[in-house]
C-alpha cells in the first residue's frame, strides 16, 4: 500500500487528534503517505484534502477537538453522495480509508466499503453508544469533563442545600449520566434506557433532607428529559429550590485524558495495520483491553450499546 487517507466525521471528541497523529505516524513508518480529509465526508464530496506530513500533526495530540474539522453530511446519506466520495477517493490513489466517528460515520464507511474500497472504522462519540467497543474515544475525556463541573456544583450545592439537576449528552444511550453518577456521587441518575418514577424521587429527596442531608444531585441524560423539566417538577411537587445546569458542549472539549491519548494512539496504529493487512469494512474496538476487529456490518446491525445492568444498580446501592 502506497497511500491511504482519513477523516473525522460527525460530532468532535477529545483524542481524534491523538489517533489521526498516531494514523499519519503509523503510516509513514510503514512508507504509506497518508491523506487527511478535511471536515469529514463533506470535505470528501468537495474535494477538501492535503497531505500530512509529521508536521501537519506534531503538536496536536494534547489539543481536544479535530484539526482536520469534522461535520454532520446529510449528502453521504444519498446514493449520490456515497458515489461521489468514493470516485473522488479512487482519484486520489487512496488504497484505504480510516474513518473516526460515530454511528452515523460507520455507516458511511461501510458504503464505500461496498463500493470495494478498503475502510477502517474507528469509534469516537462521548456519548459511548457504539457497540461491539468497551469504549469509544472521547468517552473517558468526556467524563472526566462532567466530573469536574459535578464536584463544584457540590460545593455550592452544600452550603444553600439545594437539589441540582445537571443535564449530560446522550441522546439515546444514559452511559455518560450513569457514571458520571457513580463517580460523582449523585443521588439519581435519568437515562433514556431506563423509566424512572419522579414520585419516588421525590421521596427519596425528602427522606435524605430530613435525615440531615445539605444537597443532591440528579444526572439527567438529554435523551431521558430535560432538566429544567426534572427541577420544576421536584419545585411543584415537594418545594424544593433547585437549580439547573445544562453541560451541553462544554462536555466535548478540552485536552484529552491520558486514557483518550492512548487509545487513539492504539486504534491508529491498529488501523493501518489492519488495512496493511487488507482488512477492509471493520471497526476496531476495545475488550477487554485488547484491541479487536469486527465488521461494521455487525456493529451497526447491533444497534446502541446497552448500559451494563449492574452500573445502575451500583449507582442505586451507594447513593444510600
Ligand atoms: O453524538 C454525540 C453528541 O455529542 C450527542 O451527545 C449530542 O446529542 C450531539 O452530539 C450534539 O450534536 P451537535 O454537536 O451537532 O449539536
Amino acid at each position: 500500500m502506497k497511500r491511504m487517507a482519513v477523516l473525522t466525521s460527525g460530532g468532535d471528541c477529545s483524542g481524534m487528534n491523538a489517533t489521526v497523529r498516531a494514523v499519519v505516524r503509523a503510516g509513514m513508518v510503514e512508507g504509506v503517505e497518508v491523506i487527511g480529509i478535511q471536515k469529514g465526508f463533506q470535505g470528501l464530496i468537495d474535494r477538501q484534502y492535503d497531505i500530512l506530513t509529521t508536521r501537519s500533526v506534531s503538536n496536536v495530540l494534547q489539543r481536544g477537538g479535530t484539526f482536520l474539522q469534522s461535520a454532520r453530511c446529510r449528502a453521504m446519506l444519498t446514493p449520490e453522495g456515497q458515489q461521489l466520495a468514493g470516485e473522488n477517493l479512487r482519484r486520489l490513489d487512496a488504497e484505504g480509508l480510516v474513518v473516526i466517528g460515530g454511528d452515523g460515520s460507520l455507516h458511511g464507511g461501510k458504503e464505500l466499503s461496498r463500493q470495494g474500497i478498503p475502510v477502517i472504522g474507528i469509534p469516537a462519540s462521548i456519548d459511548n453508544d457504539i457497540a461491539y467497543t468497551d469504549m469509544a474515544l472521547g468517552v473517558d475525556t468526556a467524563l472526566n469533563n462532567i466530573v469536574r463541573a459535578v464536584d463544584n456544583v457540590k460545593d455550592t450545592a452544600s452550603s444553600h442545600d439545594r437539589t441540582f439537576v445537571v443535564e449530560t449528552m446522550g441522546r439515546n444511550c444514559g452511559y455518560l449520566a450513569v457514571v458520571s453518577a457513580i463517580a460523582c456521587g449523585a443521588e439519581h441518575s435519568l437515562i433514556p434506557e431506563q423509566s424512572f418514577n419522579l414520585d419516588e424521587i421525590c421521596h427519596n429527596l425528602r427522606s435524605r433532607y430530613r435525615e440531615g442531608r445539605s444537597h443532591s444531585i440528579i444526572m439527567v441524560a438529554e435523551g431521558a428529559a430535560k432538566a429544567q423539566d426534572i427541577a420544576d417538577q421536584i419545585k411543584d411537587r415537594i418545594g424544593f429550590e433547585t437549580r439547573v445546569i445544562v453541560l451541553g458542549h462544554y462536555q466535548r472539549g478540552g485536552s484529552p485524558t491520558v486514557f483518550d491519548r492512548m487509545l487513539g494512539a492504539r486504534f491508529g496504529q491498529a488501523a493501518v495495520e489492519a488495512l496493511q493487512n487488507s482488512q477492509s469494512g471493520q471497526m476496531l474496538g476495545l475488550a477487554c483491553s485488547q484491541i479487536v476487529l469486527n465488521p461494521i456490518e455487525t456493529v451497526l446491525a447491533a444497534g446502541i450499546r446497552p448500559i451494563d445492568g449492574l452500573l445502575s444498580q451500583l449507582n442505586q446501592r451507594l447513593s444510600i
